[in-house]
C-alpha cells in the first residue's frame, strides 16, 4: 500500500471548471482533458507554477512546453505567427496543430515555457472542457501530456491519477480522449515550416493548406538556422564555470541558496531559500541578464542533484558545454 497524496478526479461539469479556473489562477496545476491526450495545465505566466509542472513529469530535462489558448487573438500576444502561420490557424484551429513561433518582445509567458528558447509552442484545443477552463482560468496555460517522463499519454482521468498520483491539485475527468494521440506540432518561424512531431493532424492535410511538401525534422537539420527549431538550447556567450565556490571580481555570479554576496560583475540569486522550484523559475531569465551584462565569465555556485535540480543542472552542464 501506498501513502501517496491521491488527486481528487471530479466532473468536467460548469462548477469544477470554474473552480479548476480559480486554483490555475492561484498557481495550482490541473489535469483536463484534451482532444488529444490529458494535459497538466498550469498557468504559463506563472514560472513557479511551471516549474511545479516540471517536478510532477520527473523529467531530468527541461523540455520546451506547448501553451494552449483559445485562439489567434490570443495566441497573437504571445508568439509572432506569419501569413502562412495564419492560413494554418484558419485551417486547423482549434484542433490539434502546435505551432513553433518566435517569442513576442513583451509576451509575459514564462521563460520556462521555452525552456529558454526564443520560441513558443502555441495550440489551440478543440475540447470544451479545456476551451471552457481556459475561459475561466483567463491565462494561456501550459499543459504537457499528464504522463510522467517516459510513460505514454494519458487518455483517461484514471491513467492521469495513476500516473502523477497526488501532483494534480484537480483531475477534470471529461470521459475519454477522441484522438489518443497527440498534436502535430509544426515549426512556422522560417517561411517553410517544419514538421517536428507527426500527430493527430497529417502531414498530408498541411501539405494541402500550404500547397507543397512539408519538410521533416530529419531533413531540416541541416540547415536551420534558428536555434528553437530543434531540441536546443540557449547556450550564454559568457564562458560558464559550474560548481564555483568562489569568483573573481570581474564575474558574473550564477547563487543558490544563502550565498554571501561578495564584489562579482553581477549577481543574481536564483533562490535565496534553497528552493528549487523558485530557481527553476528563475534560471532562464537569470542567465540571460548575467550574459546581457558583458561579463566574460559566468561562476555558478553548486545546485543539489535532487528533484528539479537535477533538471537545473542538465541545463547549467550544457550552457558551459564547449562550442564550435
Ligand atoms: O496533444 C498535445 O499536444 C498534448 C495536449 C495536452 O495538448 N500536449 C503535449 O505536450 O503533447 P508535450 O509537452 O508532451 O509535448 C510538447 C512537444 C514536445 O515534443 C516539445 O519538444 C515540443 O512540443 N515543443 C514545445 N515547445 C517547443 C519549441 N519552442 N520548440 C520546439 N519544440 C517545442
Ligand atoms: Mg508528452
Amino acid at each position: 500500500m501506498t501513502h501517496q497524496m491521491q488527486s481528487r478526479i471530479v466532473p468536467a461539469n460548469s462548477e469544477w471548471i470554474a473552480e479548476a479556473g480559480q486554483m490555475l489562477r492561484g498557481g495550482a496545476l490541473v489535469a483536463f482533458p484534451t482532444e488529444t491526450v490529458y494535459g497538466l495545465g498550469a498557468d504559463a505566466t506563472n514560472g513557479e507554477a511551471v516549474a511545479r509542472i516540471f517536478e510532477a513529469k520527473g523529467r531530468p530535462v527541461f523540455n520546451p512546453l506547448i501553451v494552449h489558448v483559445l485562439g489567434l487573438e490570443q495566441a497573437l500576444i504571445i508568439g509572432s505567427l506569419s501569413a502562412l502561420a495564419r492560413r494554418l490557424t484558419e485551417a486547423f484551429w482549434p484542433g490539434p496543430l502546435t505551432l513553433v513561433a518566435s517569442r513576442t518582445a513583451n509576451t509575459d509567458i514564462s521563460p520556462l515555457v521555452s525552456a529558454g528558447l526564443p520560441t513558443v509552442a502555441l495550440r489551440a484545443p478543440d475540447h470544451p472542457v479545456a476551451r471552457e477552463l481556459l475561459a475561466a482560468a483567463h491565462r494561456p496555460l501550459a499543459a504537457p501530456s499528464a504522463n510522467r517522463s517516459g510513460h505514454v499519454s494519458a487518455t483517461r482521468a484514471e491513467h492521469v491519477a495513476a500516473d502523477i498520483g497526488g501532483k494534480a491539485a484537480l483531475i477534470l475527468d471529461g470521459g475519454s480522449t477522441m484522438h489518443g494521440l497527440e498534436s502535430t506540432v509544426l515549426s512556422v518561424i522560417d517561411d517553410a515550416p517544419v514538421l517536428l512531431r507527426p500527430g493527430a493532424i497529417t502531414a498530408e492535410a498541411i501539405e494541402d493548406v500550404i500547397g507543397g511538401r512539408l519538410a521533416r525534422r530529419e531533413e531540416a537539420v541541416g540547415h536551420l538556422t534558428s536555434p528553437g527549431q530543434l531540441a536546443s538550447h540557449y547556450a550564454p556567450n559568457a564562458r560558464l564555470r559550474l560548481n564555483a565556490y568562489d569568483w573573481q571580481p570581474d564575474e558574473a555570479v550564477l547563487a543558490f541558496g544563502p550565498v554571501a554576496e561578495k564584489r562579482a560583475h553581477a549577481f543574481i540569486n536564483l533562490s535565496e531559500s534553497g528552493d528549487l522550484i523558485e530557481a527553476a523559475a528563475n534560471l532562464f531569465a537569470a542567465l540571460r541578464a548575467l550574459d546581457a551584462s558583458g561579463a566574460a565569465s559566468i561562476a555558478a555556485t553548486p545546485v543539489p542533484p535532487t528533484g528539479l535540480g537535477e533538471a537545473i543542472n542538465d541545463r547549467l552542464r550544457r550552457a558551459a558545454a564547449p562550442r564550435g
